[in-house]
């Protein structure tokens, strides 16, 4: 179980962190988030599970925190001026705060847009940045991180659509999963405040996984194939198409897969 009384003696750490509400078993951190956001916690509220029993990834997906296996968190986020494209910068804060805490541990993460970790090619983390809106004005926003922190049973593989690791299997060795939460809690109040400066785009650019290499994206209506060359300062992916046209995708509901490295590339 993830110490409460440690973590508190660590945090906040600048604007996050600022409450703790660690659970031992929830059906989703982002659910419990969002409750205390309505009824008016303030901006670093955090949300700790150490067992999920409903979490969700984006898309609809499943993700799957089995007891004491990773980290489930979410933070409360409360910018005082949000465009709804800029909903994709949010994400990708949650994902340069993960990269930084596993380069904390001499890993070499790469992000797989929109917001993916990966390690050695495998999804390690992911996000899910969730806004409440009344018209045109944000209410909230649920940032939600899920890292794998110890091996993942194959069991629950199938779960993530994609092949997974955990962080100890890179490491090879235990890692402590308060450590990780504080790096990571730390992470999102650097990102959050560089990103309002302007500061945090060359980082995600810097970390983009798959540049100049094939992928196809997919969002079930359009199939698409390029080469990543960057990101807008939204959060969207430049892909330089077959043709040789440059598209931008917003994050919304895009897939993004390496494509087959035995097949011909596209001509
Ligand atoms: C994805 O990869 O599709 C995003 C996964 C996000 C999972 C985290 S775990 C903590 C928070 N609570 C949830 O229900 N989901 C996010």
């Amino acid at each position: 179980m993830l110490d409460a009384s440690e973590l508190e003696k660590r945090l906040p750490v600048g604007r996050m962190g600022v409450e703790v509400h660690l659970h031992s078993t929830i059906g989703s951190t982002n659910d419990r988030a969002a409750e205390l956001a309505r009824e008016g916690a303030p901006e670093g509220a955090l949300v700790l599970a150490d067992e999920q029993t409903a979490g969700r990834g984006r898309l609809g997906r499943k993700w799957r925190t089995p007891r004491g296996s990773g980290i489930a968190m979410s933070l409360v986020m409360r910018p005082s001026q949000l465009e709804r494209a800029a909903l994709g910068a949010m994400g990708l804060v949650g994902a340069l705060a993960t990269i930084d805490a596993l380069e904390g541990l001499r890993l070499e993460p790469r992000l797989k847009w929109p917001n993916d970790v990966l390690l050695e090619g495998k999804k390690v983390a992911g996000v899910l940045a969730e806004a409440s809106w009344t018209g045109p004005a944000l209410d909230y926003i649920v940032l939600g991180i899920g890292v794998n922190v110890k091996p993942v049973p194959l069991e629950d593989e199938v779960a993530f659509a994609y092949p997974t690791t955990s962080v100890e299997d890179s490491v090879g060795d235990t890692v402590d999963r308060g450590t990780l939460v504080f790096s990571i809690v730390a992470g999102v109040d650097d990102w959050y405040e560089r990103l309002q400066a302007g500061e945090a785009h060359p980082a995600w650019e810097e970390h983009l996984a798959f540049k100049s290499e094939w992928v196809s994206l997919t969002n079930g209506e359009q199939e698409l194939t390029g080469r990543p060359v960057g990101l807008t300062r939204s959060g969207g992916l430049r892909l330089e198409t077959v043709e040789g046209e440059e598209l931008v995708l917003e994050a919304g509901s895009f897939q993004l897969r390496p494509m087959d490295t035995d097949q011909p590339k596209p001509n």
